[in-house]
């Protein structure tokens, strides 16, 4: 399965394994995806992620409109979310776009925010993911936006006529892309929409997210659940 996995992904940039041997080789070499080669299936922390997603998406089965997240980085949530949209009957009315830079975060975010690493996220390409999402079936309800949410939000607006969301789903780590992205959403978001924040160790996202809360005057909250999303508020 690994080798499988590796080899698509490889041969993507132009090198294939043929033997364990030579697998073994690349593991310690750059070009190697630690992240893909740390991947279980279906590991403890993986299934918390669809129950805690699917917590996420039973608040906005009834909010009209579509998932907007910021951070994509290997399309885990994009697969989730394509699914969840499939199988609760909303692909006729419900589209997922993700946002990303696809090689880590902006110079901007480097400086404010000094522990983000700024080797990470960088072992990433548009396409790649794109047509990992496309080989799930997904591929006609997720698209990914590629480039700095600040410069690429406002553009996708312009081009999107009465665009509406029902979640803003803010994955991106740091703080600056997290509230611009919260800001420039603001008006595109239906009565009853969820901005949530994925973010165990509190840091730019929650600050973002209780700035924004404390402008607008919205509840900055977390539900009772072993499931729970890290924070999350609904728009009036
Ligand atoms: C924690 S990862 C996202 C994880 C992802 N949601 C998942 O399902 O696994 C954070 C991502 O945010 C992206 N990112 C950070 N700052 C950004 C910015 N200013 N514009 C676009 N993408 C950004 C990074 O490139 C990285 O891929």
């Amino acid at each position: 399965m690994l080798k499988r996995m590796l080899k698509g992904y490889l041969s993507k940039r132009g090198q294939s394994i043929v033997s364990d041997h030579e697998l073994e080789q690349l593991r310690g070499k750059k070009e190697f995806n630690h992240y893909i080669e740390s991947q279980k299936y279906l590991e403890h922390g993986e299934y918390k992620y669809i129950l805690w997603l699917d917590r996420v998406y039973q608040k906005i089965a009834k909010v009209p409109g579509h998932i907007v997240e910021l951070g994509v980085a290997y399309g885990r949530n994009s697969i989730i979310f394509g699914h969840q949209i499939k199988m609760n009957g909303d692909e006729m009315v419900r589209r997922y776009y993700g946002f990303d830079t696809f090689s880590g975060f902006n110079e901007e975010s480097l400086k404010m925010d000094k522990h983000l690493n700024a080797e990470a996220w960088k072992d990433n390409s548009r396409i790649w993911v794109q047509d990992k999402i496309k080989r799930v079936g997904l591929g006609n309800l997720c698209e990914l936006i590629e480039g700095d949410i600040l410069a690429e939000v406002p553009k996708f607006l312009e081009q999107k006529t009465n665009f509406r969301a029902a979640l803003l789903y803010v994955d991106c780590n740091a703080y600056l892309p997290s509230i611009k992205g919260m800001e420039l959403f603001k008006p595109y978001l239906s009565p009853g929409a969820v901005i949530c924040i994925d973010e165990k160790q509190q840091g730019g996202e929650t600050k973002a997210l209780i700035e924004f809360c404390e402008k607008n005057g919205l509840e900055f909250q977390k539900d009772a659940s072993p499931f729970s999303i890290p924070a999350y508020t609904v728009i009036k």
